[in-house]
């Protein structure tokens, strides 16, 4: 049976980015026809500055989150990174394979690690070991497939080649992972800021969709959303890169329909804007109503994540104590 990994950092509060990008597919069709293993990366969100009330909220709000969206536990693995000891554990095991230069070649560790330098707020060293760490979290199941955002293309990438370098350095280990990226929507793009990813970290929120904003306010959102020059509606990501980023967000909670095709049907933005925050809203609505239930009910998201930890520990543990014997380390007596 293929096994499917992806991760989601507990950082800010979820985005259209991060539905359109993953979460939508890990519903509706990965944990149906995978052994699907999901999980709140909250080690991961200790590589930039944080606070510590704050990470630990947001990992049960994600998980929440992730439950109301219509991940379901009795067929799929939802559980918390750091309640499975196997990815720390493995995670060094990947340092010791992969080099300092492709470590420093990753594109986030270069943007995050300048914008860093230019707040005063030091480099952790985590930022830059990373990716390994995110190969750990991949490798310790034996994962064939990677469902990313774009965005997380190049992660995968290099934890291809982690697995490639220890298979030959030290035996058949781990299974070589792939990324499987979304055919639209797979790098939504700030509403306010057509260059910019949507991103939940940003500070400002103008232009980003969380999943629990109001609706009122989503709607606003897409209405002020910015525009290209021009008018005529066409799907031109280098020209009309506001327009198409419109276009994606609509084909993707619309049904899918091409988002080329869709611009066919539109002869002014304040139509495609329209009806744009009408598909995000009806994706939204159900949501949040699953949300309110599930928020009111933090055991029963607790419950949840305990087993899914004692399940992904099960499979983790026997892979892991694998590459440890592998690389050489006397196993415990
Ligand atoms: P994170 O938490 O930044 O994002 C979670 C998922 O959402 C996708 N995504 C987007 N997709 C489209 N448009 C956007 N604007 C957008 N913003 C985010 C991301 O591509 C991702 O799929 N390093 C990872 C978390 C991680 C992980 C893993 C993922 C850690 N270990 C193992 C897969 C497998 C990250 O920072 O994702």
């Amino acid at each position: 049976m293929t096994t499917i990994f992806s991760g989601i950092k507990p950082t800010g509060h979820l985005t259209l980015g991060n539905y359109l990008g993953a979460v939508s597919r890990w519903v509706s069709t990965d944990q149906h026809r995978a052994d699907a293993l999901f999980s709140v990366v909250d080690l991961h969100a200790l590589t930039v500055e944080h606070d510590p009330a704050r990470v630990r909220r947001l990992s049960r709000g994600t998980a929440t989150l992730l439950l109301a969206a219509g991940l379901d536990p009795d067929v799929c693995t939802l559980f918390v990174q750091s309640h499975v000891d196997e990815h720390a554990r493995l995670s060094y095991l990947l340092e010791c394979v992969a080099t300092d230069g492709e470590l420093r070649r990753m594109i986030q560790y270069r943007e995050k690690s300048a914008r860093a330098r230019e707040t005063g707020e030091g480099v952790r060293f985590s930022l830059l070991s990373y990716p390994a760490l995110m190969a750990a979290d991949i490798l310790a199941y034996r994962t064939d497939e990677v469902p990313v955002g774009e965005d997380q293309r190049q992660h995968v990438e290099l934890t291809r080649d982690l697995a490639v370098r220890f298979n030959q350095r030290y035996g058949q280990t781990f299974t070589v992972p792939r990324a499987v990226a979304p055919r639209v929507a797979a790098r939504v793009m700030d509403l306010q800021d057509s260059t910019a990813k949507m991103g939940k970290s940003h500070a400002d929120g103008a232009g980003i969709i969380y999943l629990l904003d109001e609706l009122d306010t989503v709607r606003k959102k897409i209405m002020r959303a910015v525009t290209d020059s021009g008018r005529d509606v066409v799907h031109d990501r280098a020209a009309r890169p506001g327009v198409a980023n419109l276009l994606d967000i609509l084909s993707a909670c619309g049904g899918g329909d091409d988002p080329v095709a869709l611009a066919a049907s539109y002869d002014s933005y304040g139509a495609l804007k329209r009806d744009t925050a009408d598909a995000v809203i009806e994706v939204l609505r159900p949501l949040q109503k699953r949300h309110a239930a599930l928020a009111a009910d933090p055991a029963e998201v607790d419950r949840v994540l305990r087993a899914g930890a004692e399940r992904a520990r099960s499979l983790a543990r026997p892979v892991v104590d694998a590459a440890y014997a592998a690389i050489g380390l006397l196993p415990a007596a």
